[in-house]
């Protein structure tokens, strides 16, 4: 069961975080009330006990497959989250609204060092959970992505798994991210896109409850001004992932969109649980 914490130890002189919290527990990285722009209905919703509990399971093993009307599915995003941010052993990385933690576990399973941050404790204690079943180790952290309780040049990866559908002010989180973020850092993204003519009422409808929809080049131009300079980009159905370096260090990697490996057949076990199939025509050149 995962503990609170209120930060004590764990914040180095400037205030940020410097050292994890103890195994399972949610350390307390939350910025000041009132200093930083709240959700909508989203973040209301997030903040339930069963929205927790249910959104891996019901949600999110499906989410990329249904979005992409098959054309892509969850297991083949996570192949991608490992293969494009390339953690080395040990490398420090942030998963920036990690919800119940499934890209957190995921690299944390690579090896990576995973602080995973949410603004929702009881997702956080979802996280705590299935990282214990999992047999991961987590550094849990209660904060917000408009305000990253890090000191400056600490990670070598942050990675974003739908969050920027639901910040009030994703260029601000980006300047965050690039703030964090050392010289040869990666920033993955991946995001629901702006949507056709005839999607864009639905969208639209959804902004009522707090969730946004980028264009490419929206966060291409939010991610310019914090600095960041696209790297990789797949974009699939409504789902786009965004590999991004800082423009000071980031390593010179050619473009390469579809990645190498992603046209394979997809396996049936995947089609089964993750709504995959192919589109007609879809990625077959
Ligand atoms: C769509 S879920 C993303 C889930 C997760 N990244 C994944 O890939 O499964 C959005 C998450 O971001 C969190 N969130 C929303 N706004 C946030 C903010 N300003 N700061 C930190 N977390 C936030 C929510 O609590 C929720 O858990």
């Amino acid at each position: 069961m995962a503990g609170t914490s209120d930060g004590a130890g764990a914040r180095g002189a400037s205030g940020a975080l410097d050292g994890p919290g103890a195994p399972g527990a949610i350390v307390d990285g939350r910025p000041p009330r009132g200093s930083v722009p709240g959700g909508g209905a989203a973040a209301w919703v997030n903040r339930w006990r069963l929205t927790a509990r249910a959104y891996e399971p019901l949600w999110r093993h499906r989410s990329v497959g249904l979005l992409t009307r098959g054309a892509f599915s969850t297991a083949r995003e996570l192949k991608a989250l490992v293969a494009w941010t390339a953690p080395a052993a040990g490398a420090e990385v942030l998963d920036v609204g990690c919800s119940a933690g499934l890209y957190a576990r995921t690299l944390a399973a690579a090896g990576a060092n995973v602080h995973a941050l949410d603004a929702s404790r009881p997702f956080l204690v979802e996280a705590a959970r299935l990282a214990a079943r999992d047999g991961v180790s987590l550094s849990l952290v209660q904060g917000d992505a408009h305000a990253l309780p890090f000191a400056d040049d600490r990670f070598d990866a942050v990675v974003v798994g739908a969050t920027l559908n639901e910040l009030a002010d994703p260029a601000r989180a980006l300047g965050e991210i690039a703030r964090v973020l050392r010289p040869a850092g990666r920033a993955w993204f991946m995001y629901a896109r702006r949507a056709g003519p005839l999607g864009r009422p639905l969208q639209a409808l959804m902004g009522w409850g707090g969730l946004r929809f980028p264009a490419p080049d929206e966060l291409d131009a939010w991610a310019g001004d914090a600095g960041l300079v696209p790297i990789q980009s797949e974009e699939r159905g409504a789902v786009v992932l965004a590999l991004y370096g800082l423009g000071r260090g980031a390593p010179d990697v050619a473009a390469t969109s579809p990645s190498p490996g992603w046209e394979g057949p997809t396996p049936r076990r995947n089609r089964r649980f993750n709504w995959e199939r192919r589109l007609d025509g879809e990625g077959e050149g």
